[in-house]
């Protein structure tokens, strides 16, 4: 079975696209869908099978729970027990869009969707595609992002097309996606609400809102003991082909760093990738230079991260040396990401002593 792949304008939404892909997902197959942060590969939530399939799909093991998007907030009632006052706020501030709240779940949700917890994660995407396609599904369709388990979530439907167009039925193409890393998850099972992954919506953003928010501890990259308490955040993931390490410290330092391990390379017949932004990337001297973004503009960072860390598959590096991007606004989320797909591998280059 191959793929469908059908492209879609979402000013002039196609109904009849959409009610087919919808009796697929209540027919119990899967269909990928873009939404504003990284195209999900749905299936029917209230389906048991349907999770299975699409942990079959991945790859990806079925302790790792999926996402229950929505496109009607009157649906979050029905697919959990409890919604306290912090969730109700962050739904009508931030919904619909790039957020994922963890909450108790109702019997209707199989255990198969949340791997095998009784809690249950809820988003309801900004995209309409995504809505239009919840609606014409039945209302709930459990989404992880649709790349095969452990590879960079997928920002174009190329990308769904490269890692599952052989496992699924059918792929709607709705072009690049807006933001370009996964929603921010914030679990409400505890007392204080807590980020399980920082996302476009940041910590802050989030206590400027509900006052205390903690973040996990198990992202905490200094303290290894502690598990995340999202499973799926344990893993490493969105990793490329080649090794990737992230170089620390004064930009010129790291630019002369990163010359100098390129040229060694370069007289090892081998060819290092280089992950550096609008500003730097002309200084480099050898290897395969992608700019990213631009650190003035932190948002194009995030945005091409994941297709940046694809690219450079199938280009025969031998190794990938990234610049930092603690920005101030999605730094977080992106340094997340970022230190996941190196495996925490960090160089610092250190300031000389005085
Ligand atoms: O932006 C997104 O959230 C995308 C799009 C498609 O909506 N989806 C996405 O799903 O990133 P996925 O499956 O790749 O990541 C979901 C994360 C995993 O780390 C999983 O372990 C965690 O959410 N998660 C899901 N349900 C959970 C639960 N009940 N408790 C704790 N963590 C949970
Ligand atoms: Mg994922």
């Amino acid at each position: 079975m191959r793929a469908e792949v059908v492209s879609m304008d979402a000013e002039h939404l196609d109904k009849e696209v959409i009610k087919k892909a919808g009796q697929i997902l209540k027919n119990g197959g899967l269909v990928a869908f873009p939404t504003e942060t990284v195209y999900g590969l749905g299936g029917n939530a209230l389906d048991p099978k349907a999770s299975m399939k699409i942990y079959a799909a991945k790859g990806r093991p079925s302790d790792n729970p999926l996402i229950v998007h929505i496109a009607e907030i009157e649906k979050l009632k029905e697919v959990t027990t409890e919604i306290p006052e912090g969730a109700r706020i962050l739904a009508e501030k931030y919904w619909p869009g790039p957020l994922t709240m963890i909450l108790p779940k109702a019997d209707i949700v199989p255990k198969e969707t949340t791997g095998g917890l009784d809690s249950v994660a809820v988003r309801f995407p900004s995209d309409v595609i995504a809505q239009e396609l919840i609606k014409a599904a039945g209302g709930f369709v459990a989404a992880p992002s649709a790349n095969t388990s452990g590879r960079p979530s997928p920002t174009m439907a190329e990308h769904v097309e490269e890692d599952l167009g052989d496992a699924i039925d059918m792929i709607l193409d709705g072009g690049q996606v807006g933001i370009g890393l996964e929603s921010t998850i914030v679990d409400f099972t505890e007392k204080i609400p807590v980020v399980l992954r920082p996302g476009y919506i940041s910590l802050e953003m989030l206590q400027e809102t509900l006052g205390e928010v903690r973040m996990d501890k198990g992202l905490l990259i200094t303290d290894s003991s502690v598990r995340p308490k999202a499973p799926g955040m344990k893993y490493r993931h969105y990793a490329p082909e080649a090794d990737l390490s992230i170089v620390e410290g004064e930009t010129e330092k790291v630019i002369t760093y990163i010359n100098s391990r390129a040229s060694e390379a370069e007289k090892q017949g081998k060819t290092v990738g280089i992950i550096a932004t609008d500003e730097t990337a002309g200084l480099y001297k050898a290897g395969v230079i992608r700019s990213i973004g631009s650190r003035a503009e932190e948002e194009t960072i995030a945005h091409h991260l994941y297709e940046v860390l694809r690219d450079f598959d199938g280009d025969g590096v031998s190794a990938i040396f990234s610049e930092a991007f603690y920005t101030p606004k999605m730094g977080q989320a992106i340094m997340n990401r970022l230190l996941k797909a190196a495996g925490h591998k960090i160089i610092k280059v250190q300031e000389e002593q005085k």
